[in-house]
């Protein structure tokens, strides 16, 4: 086992079931962000296994598909430990090995969110059936008596329209990402690297400056990137030697904080629709999407903040409207 600690925060060059055990204290962490190996490599990498029972290609340490299941329950178990309450969690997955995952968060206390589906380019080229260009994004978080951190306006604000109208806020809520990969020409990077504005987005809505994020699977460190980029803390692991050693050269290299000033700001300004007069369709529209909300375990201010995103209006207007049908909204 190794430990580098760079800008204050841990690096394992270790596995990270073991290394969860041996050094993150229960419910430490405010935010999970992975993308663990695939396991896509059917059933014969029993020839190639080494004592890790697992297949090293160009840094990158895979799990033979019939492990596969084991080994999400027992790491997705350490990760429910570590989280504190209401921390949250984002794991990427392609659909081979999603039942596992799925099967392995369900015996956990973790409860999703959103089930997000991260929509790429370059997908894999196909003649006899269709294009894959997608990945599954699991937001989950663990359940607890306060709020999950979800900084509704920290990349659009509620007001901001877009060109051809509608709410940028709302659009960039969407549970479907259209996020490019990153192409890199003659750089050193991990084959499966997540692209940073993915990242970011994840990072910006549901963690805050001094947050302690982790990755378990650090590949080519992304995650790790932009955490100190953002000034948030982090700690992570990395099975890999090869991995680790590229990785902890880039973390060296950066300088904690220096995505923040790259990243959207939201836009201050008047509501999309504020001072114009309601329609009957708007109208019954506030009425129907208040009461769905509601329905849904929504709290009131928060259907007011989703409400006034989607609507370009005020709070203080979508309450005026919400009381003339009766009683208090
Ligand atoms: C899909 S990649 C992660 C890519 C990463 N998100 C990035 O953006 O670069 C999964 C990584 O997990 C590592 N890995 C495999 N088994 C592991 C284990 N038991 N503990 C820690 N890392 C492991 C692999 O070597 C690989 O680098």
């Amino acid at each position: 086992m190794t430990e580098i600690v760079i800008h204050g925060s841990s690096f394992y060059n270790e596995d990270c079931i073991a290394g969860c055990q041996a050094h993150i204290p229960d419910a430490s962490v405010d935010l999970i962000v992975t993308d663990p190996p695939y396991g896509i490599k059917g059933d014969t990498l029993h020839k190639h296994y080494n004592r890790n029972e697992a297949f090293v290609i160009d840094g990158y340490i895979e799990v033979p598909a019939t492990a596969y299941g084991d080994f999400s329950r027992r790491w997705i178990a350490e990760a429910a430990r570590i989280l504190r309450p209401n921390g949250a969690l984002y794991l990427v997955s392609g659909y081979t090995q999603l039942y596992h995952i799925l099967d392995a968060l369900r015996a956990t206390e973790l409860v999703e969110v959103n089930h997000l589906i991260w929509k790429y380019n370059f997908g894999v080229f196909t003649r006899t059936k269709y294009v894959s260009s997608h990945y599954h994004v699991l937001y989950y978080e663990k359940p607890g008596p306060g709020k999950r951190t979800f900084n509704l306006a920290c990349r659009y604000g509620l007001q901001e329209s877009a060109p051809g109208g509608g709410s940028l806020n709302y659009r960039d809520r969407e549970d479907v990402w259209l996020i490019n990969r990153e192409y890199k020409p003659a750089q050193v990077k991990n084959k499966n690297a997540l692209p940073t504005e993915l990242l970011v987005k994840m990072l910006q809505y549901s963690s805050c400056e001094g947050d302690l994020i982790c990755d378990p699977f650090m590949g080519g460190f992304s995650t790790a990137r932009v955490a100190l980029g953002l000034n948030r803390r982090f700690v992570g692991f990395e099975l890999s030697s090869a991995a680790f050693e590229q990785g902890v050269a880039l973390i060296q290299a950066l300088t904690p904080g220096e995505l923040l000033e790259q990243v959207r700001q939201p836009q201050k300004g008047r509501l999309s629709h504020q001072g114009h007069t309601w329609s009957e369709t708007e109208i019954s529209a506030v009425y129907q999407r208040y009461d769905k909300l509601r329905v849904e375990g929504v709290t009131k201010k928060a259907a007011f903040e989703i409400l006034s995103a989607e609507f370009g209006r005020g709070r203080w207007a979508l309450e005026r409207i919400l009381r003339r049908r009766g009683g208090t909204p």
